[in-house]
C-alpha cells in the first residue's frame, strides 16, 4: 500500500513538472502545441473535444457496453489526487468495457473530471454547442497494452466514456463517495485514500444504451490521437453546491504556494470534426435542433483563426 502511494506520488509530481496549464495565456490550450507538437490543430487531424451536432449517422449495430465489475464493490483501497489539471480516482484492476463497437477488452484506470467557474459551465464536448457544467471521463486502457505509453501509439489504444453532469437541487448520494473526500484533495500534489464503491452507482440509472461515438485525441497534453470516444446522452445530476466543490475549493497551486489559484475552466477549445463521422447508437435521438448551419459557418471561421495562429508561429 505504502509503494503504491510512493509511486502515484511519483507519478502526480512527474505529471506537475509538465508545463501546460487552462488559462494563462504562455501555456493554455492554444499554446500547448508550443511543447506538445502533437497538440497543434493541423489540418484533418482527429483532436478531442468537439461539438455534437447533426452531422450525425445512426449505427444500429452500436448497442449497449459491457461494463465488466463496475456494480462490484472492490477489496482493498482506491486513490484519489489532485494533480494541478483535475481530480482524478485510480481505481483497482479488475474493472473492464468492452462491446458497445469497441475493437477489443478494455482495463479501466481512472476517472477524472473537467469542470468551469462559478459562472461557467466547463464540460469539453458540447452539444448543439450547449456547454454542460462538467464532464466527467472514465479511461480504459487496451488489455493487450503493456503501459500508457504503448496505448497512446494505437489510434484506438484507450477507449474514454464520457458522461455529462448536470444540476439539480437535491444531493446525489452517490456522488457523495467523491465529493466528501474533495477537501483533501483541495491543492495540487494532495492525496487520499478512498473507500471502493460500485462505479455504477455514479452513472446514470437508464439510458446507458443512448451514446455518440467517434475517434478522437486526448484532451491533455500530449493530446493524443488514440481515443475511442464513447459519449453518454443521458447526464449525471449533481446538486449546486456538490459542483461549487469543484469550481471553488480545488486549486492548480501547491498548498504553501504564495498565490493560490483556483482550479476552473479545465477544459480543452472545440476542435472541428473535419471528416470524421459521428455516430449514434442503436437507441440514441439524433439530435433535432435548428442552431445547425449558422453554428457551422461560426465553426469555420474559429478554424481559419486557429489555422492562422498555427501558420503565425512558423
Ligand atoms: C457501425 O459500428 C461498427 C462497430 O463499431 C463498425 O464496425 C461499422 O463500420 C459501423 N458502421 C458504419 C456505417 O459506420
Ligand atoms: C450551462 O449549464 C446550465 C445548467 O445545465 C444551462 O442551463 C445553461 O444553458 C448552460 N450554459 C451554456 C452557455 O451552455
Ligand atoms: C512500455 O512497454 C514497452 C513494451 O513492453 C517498453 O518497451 C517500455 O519501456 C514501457 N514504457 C514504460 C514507460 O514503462
Ligand atoms: C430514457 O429511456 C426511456 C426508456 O427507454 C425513454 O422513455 C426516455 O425518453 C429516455 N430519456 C432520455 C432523456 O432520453
Ligand atoms: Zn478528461
Amino acid at each position: 500500500m505504502i509503494w503504491t502511494a510512493v509511486l502515484l506520488m511519483a507519478v502526480v509530481s512527474h505529471v506537475n513538472s509538465v508545463d501546460y496549464c487552462y488559462n494563462e495565456p504562455h501555456c493554455d490550450t492554444y499554446a500547448w502545441g508550443d511543447k506538445f507538437p502533437s497538440c497543434h490543430p493541423l489540418l484533418e487531424e482527429h483532436h478531442s473535444p468537439i461539438n455534437l451536432d447533426h452531422q450525425m449517422t445512426r449505427n444500429e449495430s452500436l448497442g449497449p457496453l459491457h461494463l465488466e465489475g463496475f456494480d462490484e464493490i472492490q477489496t482493498g483501497h482506491w486513490t484519489l489526487y489532485n494533480d494541478g489539471h483535475s481530480v482524478v480516482l485510480q481505481v483497482g484492476s479488475g474493472m473492464s468495457v468492452s462491446g458497445g463497437g469497441l475493437p477489443d477488452v478494455y482495463h479501466t484506470m481512472q476517472l477524472h473530471f473537467h469542470w468551469g467557474g462559478p459562472a461557467t459551465n466547463g464540460s469539453e464536448h458540447t452539444v448543439d454547442r450547449r456547454r454542460y457544467p462538467m464532464e466527467m471521463h472514465i479511461v480504459n486502457m487496451k488489455s493487450i497494452h503493456p503501459n500508457l505509453s504503448v496505448a497512446l501509439d494505437d489510434p484506438t489504444g484507450l477507449a474514454v466514456l464520457g458522461f455529462f453532469i448536470d444540476v439539480v437541487y437535491a444531493d446525489n448520494v452517490n456522488f457523495g463517495h467523491i465529493s466528501q473526500k474533495l477537501s483533501s484533495v483541495a491543492y495540487n500534489g494532495q492525496i487520499t485514500k478512498v473507500k471502493p464503491f460500485s462505479l455504477m452507482s455514479l452513472l446514470p440509472k437508464h439510458n446507458m444504451s443512448q451514446y455518440y461515438r467517434y475517434y478522437g485525441s486526448l484532451t491533455t497534453p500530449p493530446c493524443s490521437q488514440a481515443v475511442v470516444w464513447t459519449l453518454y446522452e443521458v447526464p449525471i445530476y449533481i446538486s449546486w453546491s456538490q459542483l461549487a466543490q469543484f469550481t471553488s475549493q480545488i486549486f492548480s497551486t501547491e498548498e504553501d504556494a504564495e498565490q493560490v489559484t483556483p482550479l476552473q475552466n479545465n477544459f480543452r477549445h472545440i476542435h472541428p470534426t473535419f471528416s470524421r463521422i459521428v455516430s449514434v447508437s442503436k437507441d440514441g435521438r439524433l439530435l433535432t435542433g435548428t442552431a445547425g448551419r449558422p453554428l457551422r459557418s461560426a465553426v469555420s471561421v474559429l478554424q481559419i483563426v486557429l489555422l492562422g495562429s498555427f501558420v503565425s508561429k512558423l
